[in-house]
Formats: C-alpha cells, structure tokens, sequence
C-alpha cells in the first residue's frame, strides 16, 4: 500500500512550535496540546474491528496531521471522514498529507475545537484522548451523550473512559502507540 508510505511522509505533529502549542492550550487546557498517533498497523486493526460501511461517517476529533483520517478515507468503505484539529501547525501539515496522497474524496478536514464542530453527521467518532485535560474529557462525554441524542452519532472510541448517557462499553482493543506504551481504545455505542 504505497499510501502508508506517502502518509509517514511530512510534518509530524510534535514538530509544532510553541507559540502554536501555547494557542492550543489556551483554548483547551493544559496537556491539550500533548502529540501521540496510532501507528498505521494499529489503526488498521482499529478499522477491521470496527468494519466501518458507506453509511458511516468517521470523524478524529483532534485529527492532528490527519494520519487517521486519511487512512480511514483510503483503506475502509467508509462514506466520509472528518478531522477536527484546533492546532493551525497541525491542521495545516493534514492539508499538505491530503494532497500528498492524491485527495481522496469524502475527506474534510477542519481547523477548530471539536467542542465547537457540527458532527450532526458524524456516525463514528474516536478522540485520542490520553492526555487531554480532565474538563476536556468530561465535555467530551457530555458532547457525544448529546450527539447521539440530536444527530447520527452510534459509535465511540476513546483512549479514556467517557462518562456519557446513552452510550455503553462494548469492548476494548488493546493496541500500540507512537509512544511506545500500549492503550486500550474503549468502544461505546448508543442504546435506545
Ligand atoms: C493524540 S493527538 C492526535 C492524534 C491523531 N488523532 C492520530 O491518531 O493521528 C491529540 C490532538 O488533539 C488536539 N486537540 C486538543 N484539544 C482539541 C480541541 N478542543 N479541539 C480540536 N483539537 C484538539 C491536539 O492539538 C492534538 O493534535
């Protein structure tokens, strides 16, 4: 799959400079602006599990350079995928990877804090969430209660517990990280 290679390729999200970080953090919190991806193998076991269709509409909130994003696009039969970035350095490297890998179609990429996003269309939504802030966490659950009560929303992932209502584990995918310290990707999806 010679897209793996050309996704490797370009900016990597730790390379955002401190004025850019410091932007991030006064909008989210401390910690918001920490840096960690899945490795392709990785997200690619993520997607099989998840068996992503044309009906679903996948979106990263905090895409960072749109690695998964554009993996998702090119690599599963998913309708669409979206990335949520607040940090510009990162939003912008995503646009140049997008490119680099031949544009795929239903891929949007976004420069804001997903707190603010209309995800009314979002089916499938994951948040590398490790080391957001405790606030951020706790919004993030309230948000997605919230989208699967008003929009399509029917899947979360998560690398940390979510409080929300309406939505309940379904299992956990034990996978490896840029970090170098394995994290359980946690699977909640919407009950009547
Ligand atoms: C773990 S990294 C993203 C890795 C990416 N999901 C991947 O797997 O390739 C988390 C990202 O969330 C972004 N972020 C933090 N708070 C955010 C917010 N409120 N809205 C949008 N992005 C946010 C950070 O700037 C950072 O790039």
């Amino acid at each position: 799959m010679l897209w793996r290679e050309e996704l490797e390729r370009g900016a990597a999200g730790h390379d955002a400079p401190a004025e850019d970080r410091a932007a991030v953090e006064a909008r989210a919190g401390v910690g918001a602006a920490g840096y960690g991806e899945l490795p392709a193998e990785e997200a690619g076991r993520l997607f099989r599990w998840l068996k992503l269709g044309p009906d679903d509409v996948f979106a990263d909130l905090g895409s960072g350079t749109g690695k998964l994003v554009l993996q998702a696009a090119l690599e599963t039969e998913v309708g669409g995928a979206l990335g949520v970035e607040l940090s510009r350095f990162r939003h912008e490297a995503a646009l140049e990877r997008w490119e680099r890998v031949g544009r795929p179609a239903g891929v949007e990429l976004r420069c804001e804090d997903f707190r603010r996003s209309d995800l009314s269309e979002v089916t499938v939504l994951f948040a590398g969430a490790t080391v957001f802030p405790e606030e951020l966490v706790t919004e993030l659950g309230e948000l997605a209660a919230r989208w699967a009560r008003e929009g399509r929303l029917a899947r979360v992932l998560s690398t940390r517990e979510l409080v929300a209502e309406r939505l309940r584990e379904r299992g956990r995918l034990k996978v490896e990280t840029s970090w170098g310290v394995p994290t359980a990707v946690i699977l909640y999806e919407r009950v009547a």
